[in-house]
């Protein structure tokens, strides 16, 4: 049986990338990836607050209120006053370490920042860079057009800045994705990893405080990603990548059927350790063999709104008759 697939021009031995997460941040962790038979693998982003961070100064930073800044804080904290060569020299590690494609994650601040670390990332030798743009909007003032074309700046600097394939891992809250998604084609972004997933503050009403604490996804978080995979399948000129939710082979199979390239996963690794990937691994095989599949080209798409029997599955019409269903 032959899993291989292109991810954004790079082939893969299979669909199963490991999400940029602390699983990186350790390279007994990346080797262990490799070992249970990862396709690829993404680094945890390079945060450029984290490492402006001596000049920052954390209480200016959030009395702006940016969740931007606390978020990237939680991901990363190890690299409190660090510097981006801290990062770098932790990527050209890693590289020698194993020999599965690695890519680099970015996530820059500032309009110069995107492009002069996307080029510092690409000297470390990895396969692909992925832009993590997520930024909240707090400005009422600033409208979508406006956030678009600022995303299209950042990618346009990074692509004429580097050679090595990049992809940008977009957050599901725009006004018109499949706008977004086909611009992006079209600003030589080679594929669209969908989802990002966020903190999201709670409030603790008894302390009357705020608290953020990483919580693993869950299985039933695939549904948003796998939806707009299939609603964008055919229809955009980048692969797309599903992130979010992926805990199982049948999720890669769910995936591949509504039209990704590949998956990324990171909460299903990280509570039940590295080594089941190779469980997801030979379950989606199974499932192929099962459903008497020889390679990816065999069934990817099927299910998509394009090619499904009943396009109208994944769009308001359903919703009306499910919720007109309901007593
Ligand atoms: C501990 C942890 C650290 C993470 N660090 C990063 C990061 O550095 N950059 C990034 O883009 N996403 C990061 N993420 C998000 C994951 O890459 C992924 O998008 C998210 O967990 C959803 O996928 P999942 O359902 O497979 O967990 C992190 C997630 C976790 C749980």
């Amino acid at each position: 049986m032959d899993l291989k697939t292109s991810y954004m021009g790079i082939e893969l031995k299979n669909p199963i990338v490991v999400a940029a997460s602390s699983i990186s941040s350790i390279v007994d962790r990346i080797e262990m990836a490799e070992k249970a038979g990862a396709g690829a693998l993404i680094i945890r982003s390079l945060f450029e607050e984290q490492i402006q961070l001596d000049a920052l100064r954390l209480d200016e930073a959030l009395a702006v209120g940016s969740e931007r800044f606390a978020e990237s804080l939680s991901y990363f904290p190890e690299l409190k006053h660090g510097d981006a060569s801290e990062h770098l020299k932790w990527i050209e590690k890693s590289r020698e370490a194993v020999s599965m494609p690695l890519i680099a994650s970015l996530n820059a601040a500032s309009p110069g920042g995107w492009s002069k670390y996307a080029r510092q990332l690409e000297d470390t030798g990895v396969n692909g860079l992925e832009l993590n743009v997520y930024a909240v909007p707090t400005d009422p003032k600033r409208t979508a057009p406006e956030i678009e074309q600022e995303l299209y700046e950042i990618i346009d600097s990074v692509v004429s800045e580097v050679e090595i394939p990049v992809s940008v891992k977009l957050s599901p809250f725009y006004t018109s994705l499949p706008n977004v998604a086909s611009e992006l084609a079209k600003h030589k972004v080679a594929a669209l990893v969908l989802f990002n997933r966020f903190l999201q503050p709670d409030i603790d009403p008894l302390s009357e405080d705020l608290h953020s604490e990483m919580v693993l996804s869950t299985p039933s978080e695939i549904k948003l990603p796998l939806r707009w995979i299939a609603l964008l399948y055919g229809r955009v000129d980048s692969d797309l990548v599903l992130n979010t939710g992926v805990h199982s082979g049948l999720d890669v199979a769910k995936a591949i059927l509504a039209g990704a390239t590949a998956v990324q996963s990171a909460s299903a690794l990280l509570s039940n350790g590295i080594p089941y990937l190779s469980t997801m691994l030979r379950e989606f095989e199974n499932w192929m063999q099962e459903h008497g599949y020889e390679s990816l080209e065999d069934f990817r798409g099927k299910l998509s709104q394009k090619e499904s029997d009943d396009p109208f599955t994944f769009e308001r019409a359903q919703y009306i008759k499910l919720l007109s269903s309901q007593k």
